[in-house]
């Protein structure tokens, strides 16, 4: 444990649990395809039995808002957090911004991305599982994969990852990560499950999307009773784990006697954005003027022109049915350089905050993208993942019209080091 008491006073010991505190319902999840609640004994053989009773808010999850981090958990999260909150004074010169402009530093993460805020509290429930030998996942940019990768070294699990295919091959330094710690790795669409072999077989060229993954490693799962599935983005446990960067923010920012007007974060599934802005929600929901901006991909608009209406998780229909805005479980996510962005829908709890007007949602092209994150490294020396540049874009342009007194807050939710090819490819680098 972190003796340093200057440190380890901002690293909160508890999750924070929205839900509860929300005054609309979240509506409940369906069974895959009868019209019916689904049950948690239908996917006891799918999750670890934390992680489901966190997805049907069962016992303390029902009603409390807090949940007390257990004690392993805290001692993994002290060897790197609280991240730092970061002034981007150069920025903000650039910008020639009257705002404030501070970055919460996910992207120091040891796996490089808030993803291991999750990945850690997982594998610890897995394994604390009888039985359970293996996790399971999809991953896009292999941010995800890593973070799981690591934790499961850490909590002494196997890994079995599906990495979507047109990550696999644009970004091996992230595959040879998840290798080093262990991790079995294959390309998505795979031949290793049936819905993966009929996808290869209508187009062998297919680029694969995290709805796939998604399918394939429930796939896995159903026929191996002691792998469980983990997953990085879609579940209300990695929005519940991910609080912490908004609990951390919202004490690092009292401390500086700051109060933020707008936060600012990506969104793939939705989980460092919900995690980011959950602590904040009831301050906004009693009257705060406080903005969220949740910022996705131009071609990806999940939240921006999707429909708001139950839809399955993943491609293979095998997930129960959750409301949220979806472009559809078979949309064909295009090809961009953002692996993580590249789903279809968005987590239940964030997807119900948009419907109700408590976040706000912004697109952006990847053009524009890759611009601002170039704009970050020449002036902070920080090369933000290309996910989290969504983000910094649309920070940005809320910078340059802001009014003095203004704080905008950047979740950063990732670095870009191995992304490089992708920043080389938009940015036409030799
Ligand atoms: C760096 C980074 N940021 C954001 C995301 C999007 O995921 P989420 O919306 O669940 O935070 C990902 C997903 O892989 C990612 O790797």
């Amino acid at each position: 444990m972190n003796t340093d008491q200057s440190v380890s006073s901002f690293l909160p010991k508890s999750w924070y649990n929205v839900i509860p505190e929300l005054d609309f319902e979240i509506p409940k999840p369906l069974h895959p395809v009868e019209d019916r609640p689904a049950t948690v004994e239908e996917f006891n053989w799918l999750w670890s039995s934390e992680a489901l009773r966190i997805e049907f808010l069962q016992g303390e999850y029902a009603s409390n808002p807090w949940i007390d981090i257990p004690q392993p958990i805290l001692e993994a999260y002290s060897q790197y957090r609280p991240t730092q909150l970061y002034r981007a004074h150069a920025l903000e010169k650039y910008t020639g911004t009257k705002a404030e402009i501070y970055l919460k530093r996910e992207d120091q993460n040891p796996a490089g991305s808030h993803k291991l805020n999750t990945a850690l509290p997982q594998a610890f429930y897995a394994k604390n599982d009888e039985g359970v030998s293996t996790l399971v996942t999809d991953t896009g940019a292999g941010q995800w994969g890593s973070a799981l990768s690591m934790a499961s070294s850490r909590f002494d699990l196997a890994t079995k990852i599906f990495m979507t295919r047109k990550s696999y091959d644009d970004k091996p330094y992230r595959r040879y990560m998840m290798r080093m710690t262990g991790a079995e790795v294959y390309p998505s669409p795979s031949t290793l499950t049936q819905i993966g072999r009929d996808l290869l077989k209508e187009d062998p060229n297919q680029p694969g999307s995290l709805g796939i993954g998604m399918s394939e490693a429930i796939e896995l799962v159903r026929s191996s009773p002691d792998h469980r599935l983990a997953l990085g983005c879609m579940s209300y446990y990695a929005v519940l784990h991910q609080t912490v960067i908004g609990i951390e923010t919202k004490m690092q920012l009292e401390a500086l006697s700051r109060r933020p007007t707008h936060l600012v974060g990506c969104v793939g599934g939705g989980s460092n954005f919900a995690g980011f802005i959950g602590p904040f929600v009831k301050e906004k929901v009693t009257g705060s003027k406080m903005k969220f901006v949740a910022c996705e991909p131009d071609n990806i608009a999940t939240l921006s022109s999707g429909d708001y209406r139950y839809d399955w998780a993943d491609y293979g229909k095998f997930t129960p049915r959750i409301s949220m805005y979806t472009l559809g479980h078979d949309f064909q996510p295009p090809k961009i350089h953002s692996g993580g962005l590249r789903y279809h829908g968005k987590t239940p709890v964030l997807s119900a905050l948009v419907k109700n007007k408590i976040v706000e949602t912004q697109t952006v092209s990847q053009p524009r993208v890759f611009e601002a994150g170039q704009i970050l490294l020449k002036t902070e020396g920080i090369l933000p993942a290309p996910e989290s540049a969504h983000a910094i874009r649309v920070a940005l342009d809320i910078a340059s019209n802001a009014n003095a007194g203004d704080v905008i807050v950047v979740c950063l939710s990732g670095n870009g080091y191995l992304d490089l090819k992708g920043y080389a490819d938009e940015l036409s680098l030799e």
